[in-house]
């Protein structure tokens, strides 16, 4: 009875840890990050035709577009690419970096 229970806690506490990325990243650090992001979304995040701006984006959409394409409940192959590649503390900083702009 007690291992089970401590075997849940710990699955729990694995879960809260591999959660998605928090909002309040470092835009500066997101700026570096999206250069592999701007030949298909603008150098601004202005968008370029079928690729969505992200220009002035909100950080919690930001971040759950990239843990929809990461887990596939949203589809899109070069996104799933692209989002596969990065940590959570990318996406935050990304998140951060694309809703400075405008
Ligand atoms: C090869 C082109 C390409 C590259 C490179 C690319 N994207 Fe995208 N991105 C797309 C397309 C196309 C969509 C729209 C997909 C859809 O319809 O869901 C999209 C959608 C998104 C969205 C969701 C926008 C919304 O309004 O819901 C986010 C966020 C995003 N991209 C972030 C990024 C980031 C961050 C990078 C760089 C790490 C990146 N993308 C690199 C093509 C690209």
């Amino acid at each position: 009875m007690k291992m089970s229970a401590l075997l849940v806690s710990a699955i729990a506490l694995a879960f809260v840890a591999a959660g998605p990325a928090q909002a309040g990243g470092d835009a500066a650090a997101g700026k570096t990050l999206a250069k592999k992001c701007s030949t298909c979304h603008g150098a601004n995040g202005e968008g370029k035709k079928k690729n969505p701006p992200l220009a002035g984006m909100e950080e919690g959409a930001f971040i759950q577009a990239m843990a929809d394409y990461k887990s596939g409940a949203k589809e899109n192959k070069s996104m799933k690419r692209y989002a596969t590649k990065l940590s959570d503390e990318d996406v935050a900083n990304l998140a951060a970096y694309y809703h400075s702009l405008k």
